[in-house]
């Protein structure tokens, strides 16, 4: 598949942010921000939006410390509960890595950020993902991030390759140190052999497996896709 040149995409997924920003973001919601360089365009579109006075009133729920990073430099209103999910947020916009727009789901977590992803897109009564076209495929096949506790890395490692024929990498960082998330947890890369036929049943059996906390795949409710195009245009499906 042709991708965009990587100016032409930073230009184009600055156009996403920016219809996200305008679109979508109403004064006094309480607004999920997503993890991840798309994110990071539509943190800087909406802190546009709160200068010129059009959106006012937010309160921004981070996803992870780049998320919050992200609101901070863009000066975006940040919650002052930084401990709890809110139970019903307005809405969420946040990335990913793989979207298959046919079964309208997604394989997030590259910068380690799924477990909080989650439970805020799943919070969120709103919310739209901004890729660009590249990471649009009919089934899903990228290598799915497992988050699980230290104590069941050997147990987890083992049932997954055994019963989902997976290949699975433990995540490093450059010096061969262990990857850790920001819930202290570690990180299997899982390669399946297939493409994911069954997404819904995928994600339901890898999160039974003891010791894993989240996974991957993501199923939840998703209103909007808004993609970059090759010839820079932002569709949404
Ligand atoms: C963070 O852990 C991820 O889920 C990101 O949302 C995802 O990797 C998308 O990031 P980019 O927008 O940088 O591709």
């Amino acid at each position: 598949m042709t991708t965009l040149a990587s100016g032409k995409k930073e230009e184009t997924m600055e156009l996403v942010g920016r219809e996200v920003a305008r679109k979508h973001i109403k004064s006094g919601m309480v607004l999920g921000l997503g993890s991840g360089s798309a994110v990071a365009k539509f943190a800087r579109a909406l802190g546009e939006e709160i200068r010129s006075g059009e959106v006012r009133e937010l309160s921004i729920v981070p996803s992870s410390l780049q998320a919050f990073l992200l609101a901070r430099e863009n000066a975006l209103p940040l919650t002052t509960d930084t401990a709890h999910c809110p139970t019903s947020l307005d809405a969420t916009v946040d990335g990913a890595d793989q979207v298959s727009i046919a079964s309208r789901s997604m394989i997030k977590g590259g910068g380690g950020a799924l477990l909080k992803e989650k439970v805020i897109l799943s919070s969120s009564k709103h919310s739209y993902i901004l890729i660009d076209s590249s990471k649009i495929v009919q089934k899903l096949t990228r290598s799915v991030p497992v988050e699980v506790i230290q104590f069941a890395i050997d147990s987890a490692d083992e049932i997954i390759r055994r019963e989902h024929n997976a290949e699975t990498i433990l995540r490093k960082l450059d010096k061969g140190y262990p990857y850790y998330t920001e819930s202290g947890n570690l990180i299997l890369d899982c390669q399946f052999k297939r493409p994911i036929d069954d997404p819904i049943e995928l994600e339901r059996s890898i999160k039974s497996v003891p010791g894993v906390v989240e996974m991957g795949v993501f199923n939840c409710h998703v209103d909007k896709f808004y993609v970059g195009t090759e010839n820079g245009r932002v569709e949404s499906h």
